[in-house]
């Protein structure tokens, strides 16, 4: 199965596109400059590799703990473990105390990383509640040394992700971007929405304009950018240097392409074919297979973890419930196969599962 999306139609556009341009980030040239979010459980290394494929100009590790790092916990030393086609990649830490963050900063270096990411927006309980993540935001003596610490241990830029404040009160972008770039701080990654937010309401890009505007390091834009036209407008209202996009991502690593060729020639691309979809959901099973295993035979087990990840390729497609419904109880790559076999045969109208 082979269909590449080639046809191209020039939408009218009412505001012109904006001028793209490589985001630099030391000797790191990011581009196009739109790059993936880490997200925890979903952007492991298979779809870092996938987005790449698709054009993404950078992509983040899931936020690793430094306190893992330096007690040498094996599970968060695997988080420091990518595919050469990854490059350039993040490595994001996340730690309240700098001793520990500079440790694992160079431990991440020595893996390879492109560039050291201080996550600075995690709100859930168990990061913020140690004074990591998002409450730097409230605490900036902290977070100046935190990022110091990092950024003198560190060989390769430093960047930080964070979010508009703790709450509509407490914390700001704008004196965190101008904090960052006192301490050395190479980019800013800036979600729209609060802490206190999570993922709920509209992401609000004013304060990431504001911060665009205050420092002289780029400013990386996030929240909500969905679509193609989205991540123009985030670029125009905001002035940002490069887009960063999350949840438009999962299962949908073909969001980099429609984004470059929207925002590059005007060209808004087909959705990716159904074919495509099975063939790169398929893909994604068998790189966890070879990951985890060497081996992509079909009895080569798959790890529970990719379940999820691999239900969000099925989305819109025929009979994709029940084909999510399998999803959730697969073991092995020949399980995946079975499942993705009844979807082709429901595209073509042919009978899909056995009841
Ligand atoms: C499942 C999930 C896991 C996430 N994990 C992380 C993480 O590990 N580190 C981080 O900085 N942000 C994390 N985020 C936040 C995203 O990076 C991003 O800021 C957020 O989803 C908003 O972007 P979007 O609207 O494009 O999805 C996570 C988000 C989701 C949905």
């Amino acid at each position: 199965m082979s269909a590449i999306a080639t046809s191209t139609a020039v939408p009218s556009q009412s505001e012109s596109l904006p001028a793209l341009a490589p985001m630099r980030i030391g000797p790191v040239n990011v581009w196009p400059p739109i790059t993936l979010a880490p997200m925890a459980g979903e952007t492991g290394s298979v779809l870092r590799r996938l987005c790449r494929r698709q054009g993404a100009g950078l992509v983040c590790t899931e936020l690793t703990s430094s306190h893992g790092l330096f007690y040498k916990n094996r599970r968060s030393a695997e988080y420091l473990i990518w595919d050469a086609e990854e490059h350039p990649i993040a490595a994001q830490l996340f730690g309240s105390e700098p001793e520990v963050m500079a440790v694992a900063t160079r431990m991440a270096c020595e893996a390879g990383a492109d560039l050291i990411d201080i996550n600075m927006g995690c709100w859930v309980p168990k990061v913020a509640r140690t004074g990591a993540g998002a409450s730097l935001l409230k605490d900036l003596c902290r977070a100046r040394a935190v990022m110091s610490a990092v950024v003198e241990a560190s060989s390769v830029p430093v960047t930080i992700k964070t979010r508009v404040g703790w709450d509509g009160c407490v914390g700001s972008a704008v004196e965190m971007a101008r904090l960052a770039q006192d301490c050395g701080v190479a980019a800013v990654a800036i979600h729209g929405r609060t802490a206190v937010q999570g993922f709920t309401g509209r992401a609000d890009w004013g304060p990431i304009a504001e911060a665009a505007r205050a420092v002289r390091i780029p400013v990386i834009g996030n929240g909500d950018v969905c679509t193609p036209e989205d991540a123009a407008r985030m670029f125009r209202e905001t002035g940002c240097a490069a887009v960063m996009v999350g949840r438009a991502a999962l299962g949908n690593p073909w969001i980099f392409r429609e984004m470059s060729s929207y925002l590059l020639d005007g060209a808004s691309l087909p959705p990716p074919t159904a074919e495509e979809r099975l063939e790169v959901t398929y893909e994604h099973a068998r790189l966890t297979a070879m990951q985890a295993h060497g081996s992509d035979a079909p009895d080569t087990p798959v790890h529970a973890s990719a379940r999820g990840q691999l239900s969000h390729y099925l989305c819109g497609l025929p009979h994709a419930a029940e084909a999510r419904r399998r999803m959730v109880r697969i073991r092995t790559l020949s399980d995946v196969r079975e499942i993705l076999d009844a979807v082709e045969r429901a595209h073509r109208g042919e009978p899909a599962f056995a009841a």
